[in-house]
C-alpha cells in the first residue's frame, strides 16, 4: 500500500485557508439552520437517524434502531417498507401528484416530462410486466440501459415487487456485463436497442446478445425501443426477447407494493476493488432509504420549488442515490440528460440549466476541469441565474476547480458542497450543510450529523490533526451489508485493517485545525479515472488475457482533467514484437474486456517489471516512471538495463 499522497496546493491553503461563511440568507432560510445539529446527533446518533426515518412511510414500525454485531449492521430492525412506495405512492396522494418528477432530455434533443402520477402508473405497469414474466421477490434483474426514464422506471418496478436490481453502466463491454449477470445469477435483463453518446448510437442490444451467450440464468430479455431508425439491426430472439412497449400495452395499471423487511436486499451494484474481480456491493432497504432521503434533503437543501439536476449516469452509485432514490423520496423535480456535455456544443449543460431553470446542480470535478479548459465563455453565454446550490462528487476537487465552479457557474453566490462518499457507503458521509457549515475550497468539511469519522495511522493510532487513513468508526444506515456471494471478502476488504470493528475506506485524508476533512485520494490499488473507479488488477487481468502479453502492471498517472489516467507496463512473450500496432491492439483489448472507461492512455513496453524480492511489483517506482519523474518523457523501457538500474536504486532506497 502506498502512503496517502500529499496535495501541495492543500498545504498552501491550510496555512492561508479561504473560508466562505454561509450568507445571512442561507443562515435563516436553509432547511438546516441550527448549528447544534452536529452535537445533538453526536450525542445520540441512533435517535438522530430514527427521527429521519419517521419522515418516511413504513408499513410496519421497527422495534430496534440498530443491531450492530461488527462488522454486521441491521438498521430499523423489524420494520417494513417499500422503496417505490416511498418514492411515488407517498407523493401521488398529495398535490405533488401533478408536479414533474422527471424532466428528461435525450442527446438528440427529444424531451419527455413525467409527473409523479405518470411515473407511478408506469412503474406499477412495469412491475406487473415483471411479475408476468415470472419475476418474484428476491430474484435478481440486470438493467443495461441508456440514461432514459425507463431506467428509473425499471429500478422502481423491481423495488415495488421486491426484486433486486443490478444496474450495469451502459459503457461496460459484453464481457463485463456477462460477468456481472453470472455473478448474481440474474433471471432477466432489461436493455434497449441503443442509446446516444456524442452523436453515436451505442448498440446496447447487440452487446447484450453477445453477453448472453454464456449467461444461462437469463430467461427473458425486455428491450426498450430508444431509436426510431435503426442503424444497427435488432435481433429479437423468439421466446426470450420482448419489446417493452408491447408488454406495457397489456399491463394492468395497479400493483400493490410488496412489504419489504428493512434488511431485505434492494439492489446490487458492482464496483472495482483491488482484485481483478469487481465486487457486488449489497444494499438493503430501510437504512439505505433513510440515509439517501436525509442526506439529499439536508446537503442539497431541497425545497419544493427546486429543479434538481445530478449529472451522474444511473449506472453508478451517484445515480442510484442522487438521481433516483434520494430525490424521488423527497418529491423533487429531477432533470435527467442522456448524453455528453459537449454535444453538439460545449454549453449543452448550461443550455439545459437555462431552459429548465435548474436550481441545484451536482456534478464531478473531472467535468468541472473540462469546463475550465473549454473556457468561461460557454457558461457566460447562458442565463444561469436560477442556480442556488452547486455540488461536487467522485474525486478530490482541487481548490482551483472549486473556485472556478463557484465563480463561473455559481455566479459567486451559490455555496459549493463537496460530498465525500462511496458505492459502499450508500449515501453522502462527509459534506457541508449549506446553511451552517463554513466552506473551504478543496475540503469536504465535516461528517454529516450522526456520522463519525477518524484519521488513523496504518497501525490504527488516531490522528487529531494531520494526514492518514480515513476510517469510519460507527455504523451508518446506508452502509453496504456485504459483497454478493463473498462474505469473506467483505470482512477482509473493509474490516480487517484494524481489529476494532472500524471500517477502512481505502482513502487518505487530512484533518485541519478546525476539524475539516481534506480528501487526498485512494491509498490502495484502485484508480479514479474521470470519477470512475477502476481496479489496477482488473486492467492487468484484461491485458494478460491477450495472447502476446506475458506480464502487465497498471498504475495511475496524474491527469489535468481526468484526475488520473491509466498507464500500463507490459512485457511481451518471447518472440513477440512490441510496437505501435500491438499498443493499439492492447488498448482495444482492454476496451473489449472491460469497456472504454478502462482504455489505457499509455502503454509502455518493458523487458522486465521491477519487483521486490518477494515478487511484488514495485508500483511506486512505476508510478514515478509513468509520471516522468524518473525517466523524463520516455515511453518505452525496452532497455532492460534501465529497469534493472532503477530497481537497484529503488531497493537501495528502501533498505
Ligand atoms: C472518491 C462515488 C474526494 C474516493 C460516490 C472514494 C472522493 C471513491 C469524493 C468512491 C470527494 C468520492 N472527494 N474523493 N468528494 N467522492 N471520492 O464508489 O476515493 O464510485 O473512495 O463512489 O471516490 O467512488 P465510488
Amino acid at each position: 500500500m502506498s502512503q496517502p499522497g500529499d496535495r501541495p496546493e492543500i498545504n498552501a491553503l491550510l496555512t492561508e485557508a479561504r473560508v466562505f461563511e454561509p450568507t445571512n440568507d442561507w443562515k435563516t432560510h436553509a432547511r438546516v439552520t441550527d448549528p447544534g445539529v452536529y452535537e445533538h446527533a453526536a450525542e445520540d446518533p441512533e435517535g438522530f437517524w430514527e427521527d429521519r426515518a419517521r419522515e418516511l412511510e413504513w408499513m410496519r414500525p421497527w422495534t430496534q434502531v440498530l443491531d450492530w454485531q461488527p462488522p454486521h449492521a441491521k438498521w430499523f430492525v423489524g420494520g417494513q417498507l417499500n422503496a417505490s412506495a416511498n418514492c411515488l405512492d407517498r407523493h401521488v396522494r398529495t398535490a405533488r401528484r401533478n408536479t414533474a418528477a422527471l424532466i428528461w432530455e435525450g442527446e438528440p434533443g427529444d424531451r419527455r416530462t413525467l409527473t409523479y402520477f405518470d411515473l407511478y402508473r408506469q412503474v406499477c405497469q412495469f412491475a406487473n410486466v415483471l411479475k408476468g414474466l415470472g419475476i418474484r421477490k428476491g430474484d435478481r434483474v440486470a438493467i443495461y440501459l441508456p440514461l432514459i426514464p425507463e431506467l428509473a422506471i425499471a429500478m422502481l418496478a423491481c423495488a415495488r415487487i421486491g426484486a433486486v436490481h443490478s444496474v450495469v453502466f451502459g459503457g461496460f463491454s459484453a464481457e463485463a456485463l456477462r460477468d456481472r449477470i453470472n455473478d448474481s445469477q440474474c433471471a432477466l435483463l432489461i436493455t434497449a436497442d441503443g442509446g446516444f453518446r456524442r452523436g453515436q448510437l451505442v448498440p446496447l442490444k447487440q452487446t447484450s446478445d453477445e453477453a448472453l451467450q454464456g449467461a444461462p440464468s437469463v430467461r427473458n430479455v425486455i428491450v426498450v425501443k430508444r431509436q426510431a431508425g435503426e442503424p444497427f439491426p435488432v435481433h429479437i430472439k423468439e421466446g426470450r426477447d420482448h419489446w417493452y412497449h408491447r408488454l406495457m400495452q397489456d399491463a394492468a395499471l395497479d400493483c400493490a407494493p410488496e412489504p419489504m423487511d428493512s434488511e431485505d436486499m434492494l439492489y446490487i451494484l458492482y464496483t472495482s476493488g483491488t482484485t481483478g474481480k469487481p465486487k457486488g456491493i449489497v444494499h438493503t432497504t430501510g437504512g439505505y432509504l433513510v440515509g439517501t432521503y436525509a442526506t439529499t434533503r439536508w446537503v442539497f437543501d431541497l425545497q419544493d420549488t427546486d429543479v434538481y439536476w445530478c449529472t451522474a449516469d444511473i449506472g453508478w452509485v451517484t445515480g442510484h442515490s442522487y438521481v433516483v432514490y434520494g430525490p424521488l423520496q423527497n418529491g423533487a423535480t429531477v432533470v435527467m440528460y442522456e448524453g455528453a456535455p459537449d454535444w453538439p456544443n460545449k454549453d449543452r449543460f448550461w443550455d439545459i440549466v437555462e431552459r429548465y431553470g435548474v436550481t441545484v446542480f451536482y456534478t464531478a470535478p473531472t467535468a468541472i476541469r473540462a469546463f475550465m479548459k473549454w473556457g468561461a465563455e460557454w457558461p457566460a453565454g447562458r442565463d444561469l441565474s436560477s442556480l442556488r446550490l452547486l455540488g461536487s462528487v467522485g474525486e478530490p476537487i482541487n481548490p482551483e476547480a472549486w473556485m472556478w465552479y463557484h465563480e463561473h457557474i455559481g455566479g459567486a453566490r451559490c455555496p459549493v458542497v463537496d460530498t465525500w462518499w462511496q458505492t459502499e457507503t450508500g449515501h453522502i458521509l462527509i459534506a457541508p450543510l449549506p446553511g451552517i457549515t463554513p466552506l473551504k475550497p478543496g475540503s469536504a468539511t465535516k461528517p454529516f450529523p450522526g456520522i463519525t469519522a477518524e484519521i488513523r495511522t496504518g497501525a490504527g493510532v488516531p490522528v487529531e490533526h494531520g494526514g492518514g487513513l480515513l476510517a469510519l468508526t460507527k455504523p451508518w444506515p446506508g452502509m453496504l451489508r456485504g459483497i454478493y456471494g463473498d462474505p469473506e471478502r467483505f470482512v477482509k476488504t473493509y474490516f480487517s485493517r484494524w481489529d476494532d470493528g472500524v471500517y477502512f475506506t481505502g482513502d487518505g485524508a487530512r484533518r485541519d485545525a478546525q476539524g475539516d476533512y481534506w480528501l487526498l485520494g485512494r491509498v490502495d490499488d484502485v484508480l479514479n479515472v474521470a470519477g470512475h473507479r477502476i481496479g489496477t488488477m482488473e486492467v492487468e487481468s484484461a491485458l494478460v488475457d491477450h495472447p502476446s502479453v506475458a506480464e502487465a502492471a497498471v498504475v495511475g498517472r496524474a491527469h489535468d482533467i481526468k484526475g488520473q489516467s491509466i498507464a500500463a507496463f507490459v512485457t511481451v512473450k518471447e518472440g513477440i514484437k512490441a510496437g505501435a500496432g500491438l499498443m493499439d491492439e492492447l488498448k482495444e483489448h482492454v476496451v473489449r474486456k472491460i469497456g472504454a472507461i478502462a482504455r489505457p492512455d499509455q502503454i509502455l513496453f518493458a523487458a522486465d517489471l521491477p519487483k521486490t524480492r518477494s515478487g511484488k511489483i514495485m508500483r511506486r517506482l512505476l508510478r514515478d516512471i509513468a509520471e516522468g519523474k524518473a525517466l523524463g518523457d520516455t515511453t518505452t523501457l525496452a532497455d532492460p538495463n534501465v529497469v534493472r538500474r532503477l530497481k537497484d536504486e529503488y531497493e537501495a532506497d528502501e533498505s
